[in-house]
């Protein structure tokens, strides 16, 4: 089979940049990223792209309208395809059995519904893209009971702030399911990956690899966390720990950066469902040695906040605050999960006066800053929450000069120098370091 058609269901932060990469790759072929929200569509066709990704215009412009099209008419989306992805969303179920937990396929349900519905002409490879729970391929597959339907897994490994790069140059791509079929999908991304960064497995591995790959990640950030707090403890600094054992090649020095706890919309829910894949398993050993993963990113964050209140001498009504940063990480608009809104909230719950401001992050219901002018004027603390580089440019001594005093500045991304800043004058506090 030549494949000519590609559609992707879900055009959020995965499904526009993966579709807008794949086409410009893929010139012979037309991809059709397929939404149920008219608004999302909207954005992406009128250039108000509802994914901050650097670049990602560059690769929109060069193909829509050539051989990319995003819309809400499922028709021009499955007629003729031969490729369909799912890119939808699969947050944490909210309800019921595994509440807070397992992964809620119901957005995944409803794209088989609509595929079902439909009156296929040819035979069409089904494609998980969307993160999901294990044997999420056996669900489709009893749904759909139609042998011209192909299921495969090939999980999704961009990171926000990096997808174009990461689109264009992953560490590889994994493809699970019957070997015929994987190779058609293989052919499209051959158009630009070396062949040998392709890995074919069975469906399950394909599957369980994305939530392990996640599940390590959060390990990481979560170990050298952990470490933070140890260095707090008896004066070590985590920023060499993190040089010094991250130097060792066995290790590697990446995801070594210690935080205020990891954020975003995958990292907690992947994570959360392993635990569950583990607990239903009744394995309950290896539950517990993954919650506590889970556990610590949630102590990372109440210890930050524990720091700044009692710093402050459990004072902080009406003394303004700047919030720096949003965002769960830098380069990317998305607040999910961040650990700046449960540390925002906390501070109000301390009736603090919030000025907030994130290049370009936002959270609903709260009136933000549009830029740092005037930000500094009278505020009793600083708390930089996301490791933006405009914050690294900041003139600090002519915001200590605009502060009332003391004046505080606590650092959860270790992003600027401690020594610097309390030679400004600040009382300076960052994350496992003296
Ligand atoms: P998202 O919320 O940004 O986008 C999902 C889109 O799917 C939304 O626009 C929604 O309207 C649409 N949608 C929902 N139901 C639909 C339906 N029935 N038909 C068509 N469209 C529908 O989600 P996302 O961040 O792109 O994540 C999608 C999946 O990819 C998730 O499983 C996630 O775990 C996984 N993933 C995300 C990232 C990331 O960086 N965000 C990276 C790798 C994998
Ligand atoms: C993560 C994975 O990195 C991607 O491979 C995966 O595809 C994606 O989840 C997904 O499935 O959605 P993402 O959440 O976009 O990507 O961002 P990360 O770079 O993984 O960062 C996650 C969080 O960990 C951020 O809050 C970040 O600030 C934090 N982090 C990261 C640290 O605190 N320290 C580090 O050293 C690295």
């Amino acid at each position: 089979m030549q494949i000519k058609k590609v559609c992707c269901f879900g055009a959020g932060y995965v499904g526009g940049p993966t579709m807008a990469v794949m086409a410009s790759k893929c010139p012979e072929q037309l991809f059709v990223v397929y939404d149920i929200n008219q608004q999302q569509i909207n954005k992406w066709n009128n250039k108000q792209y509802p994914v901050y990704e650097e670049n990602l215009d560059e690769y929109i412009n060069q193909t829509i309208g050539k051989n990319l099209i995003f819309t809400c008419d499922i028709d021009l989306a499955l007629k003729d395809c031969d490729i369909a992805f799912l890119a939808v969303n699969t947050p944490s179920k909210q309800f019921g059995m595994g509440a807070g937990s397992s992964l809620d396929i119901s957005y995944i349900d409803s794209c088989i519904q609509d595929i079902k519905q439909y009156t296929l002409t040819k035979k069409l490879i089904l494609v998980e893209k969307s993160t999901v729970p294990i044997k999420t391929c056996d669900y489709i597959n009893a749904i759909l009971q139609n042998k011209n339907i192909c299921v495969l897994s090939n999980p999704e490994f961009l990171a926000e702030g990096t997808a174009i790069q990461d689109l264009l140059n992953p560490d590889r791509v994994i493809i699970g399911g019957p070997i015929e079929s994987s190779k058609q999908l293989a052919s499209l991304y051959e158009q630009w990956i070396p062949k040998d960064k392709i890995i074919f497995t069975n469906i399950y591995s394909a599957e369980l690899s994305k939530i392990v790959a996640n599940s390590f990640l959060a390990q990481r950030v979560s170990s050298i966390n952990s470490i933070s707090i140890i260095c707090d403890k008896i004066g070590a600094d985590v920023n060499e720990i993190s040089q010094c054992v991250g130097s060792d090649t066995r290790i590697g020095n990446k995801f070594l950066k210690t935080s205020v706890g990891f954020g975003g919309s995958c990292l907690k829910k992947d994570l959360l469902c392993l635990i569950y894949l583990c607990e239903s398993l009744q394995l309950d050993e290896v539950a517990q040695y993954w919650k506590q993963v889970y556990l610590l990113n949630e102590f990372q964050k109440q210890r930050f906040i524990n720091l700044i209140i009692t710093s402050m001498f459990n004072s902080l009504k009406n003394k303004i605050i700047v919030i720096l940063g949003v965002s769960f990480k830098a380069k990317t608009n998305d607040t999910r999960e961040s650990a700046s809104l449960i540390i925002i909230k906390k501070l109000q719950e301390e009736q603090a006066i919030l000025r907030i401001y994130d290049p370009q992050g936002k959270i609903d219901n709260i009136e933000q800053y549009q830029s740092l002018d005037g930000i500094f004027q009278g505020a009793s603390a600083i708390v930089i929450l996301t490791e933006w580089e405009e914050f690294i440019k900041i003139d600090y001594s002519q915001a200590f000069n605009q502060m009332a005093k003391p004046a505080y500045c606590f650092d959860g991304r270790n992003l600027l120098s401690g020594d610097l800043m309390k030679s400004l004058g600040f009382l300076y506090y960052g994350l496992g370091r003296v």
